[in-house]
């Protein structure tokens, strides 16, 4: 064997297990979100308010999200969305089933080695707020519907969106899930200005 190769034997586990490191080691970015503010130049106020929900949709419409808002009693999982392994079902307050219960697994916060989401309240929202599959503008009339939002006004949603920790969750995931667009705080801001125009939603 000549030199060169031995050299580069030598070398190859420790390129390999740099590469490793610098992969596990890199925090996950999330997309960015456009401020409010770029919206300003949109004259007509009901094109202005659809403009404003189809940048927040981009936090909406994201896994984050829609893997706790699925269309079936089965939570997603992953970037991919796929059904959730085990099989574990809402069960009758959206913490699971007797004996499969959220919690069992799910700690209060996020375990990173373990590739396990955590949140002290973690469970499923209800069927009538499910998200998967949906289009944008079919969500955003399910939002703005009491019948169908759990009861709250559109005040009540705008603080949900910017204040509720289980939805601030999207943007701080366990290590190697992709963080929602933006930040909730800008998230929040567009649904404030999205409100504060009438709320208008985009046609489906
Ligand atoms: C761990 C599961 C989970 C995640 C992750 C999650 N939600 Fe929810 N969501 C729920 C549950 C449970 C409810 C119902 C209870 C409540 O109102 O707090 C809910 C309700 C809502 C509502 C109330 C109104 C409605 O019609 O849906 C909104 C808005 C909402 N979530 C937005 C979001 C957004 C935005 C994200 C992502 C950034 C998100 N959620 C991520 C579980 C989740
Ligand atoms: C037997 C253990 C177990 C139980 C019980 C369990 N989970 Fe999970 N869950 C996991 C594991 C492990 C993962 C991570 C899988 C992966 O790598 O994406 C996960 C991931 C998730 C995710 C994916 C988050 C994302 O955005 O990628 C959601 C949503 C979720 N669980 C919801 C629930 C809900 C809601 C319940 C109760 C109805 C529940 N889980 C019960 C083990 C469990």
């Amino acid at each position: 064997m000549q030199l060169k190769t031995i050299a580069l034997l030598a070398l190859a586990p420790a390129l390999i297990a740099g590469s490793v490191f610098a992969q596990s080691d890199s925090k996950t970015e999330g997309e960015a979100l456009m401020p409010v503010s770029a919206f300003a130049d949109i004259k007509e106020e009901k094109e202005r308010s659809v403009a404003l929900f189809n940048e927040a949709g981009k936090v909406i419409t994201h896994a984050r999200c829609v893997n706790c808002h699925p269309r079936t009693d089965r939570p997603l999982q992953g970037e991919d969305m796929r059904p959730h392994q085990p099989l574990v079902v809402r069960g009758p307050d959206g913490f699971g089933a007797t004996g499969m219960r959220c919690t069992t697994c799910h700690g209060p916060t996020n375990v990173d080695h373990a590739k396990l989401p955590g949140h002290p309240l973690w469970h499923l929202a209800p069927i009538e707020m499910a998200w998967e599959g949906k289009k944008l503008g079919e969500i955003c009339e399910q939002i703005k519907d009491q019948k169908r939002n759990g009861g709250k006004t559109i005040d009540q949603i705008v603080e949900h969106m910017a204040e509720d920790s289980l939805v601030g969750w999207g943007w701080a995931p366990d290590r190697g899930r992709t963080p929602a667009p933006g930040t909730q705080k800008e998230f929040g801001a567009l649904i404030k200005a999205w409100a504060d125009t009438g709320a208008v939603c985009p046609a489906t």
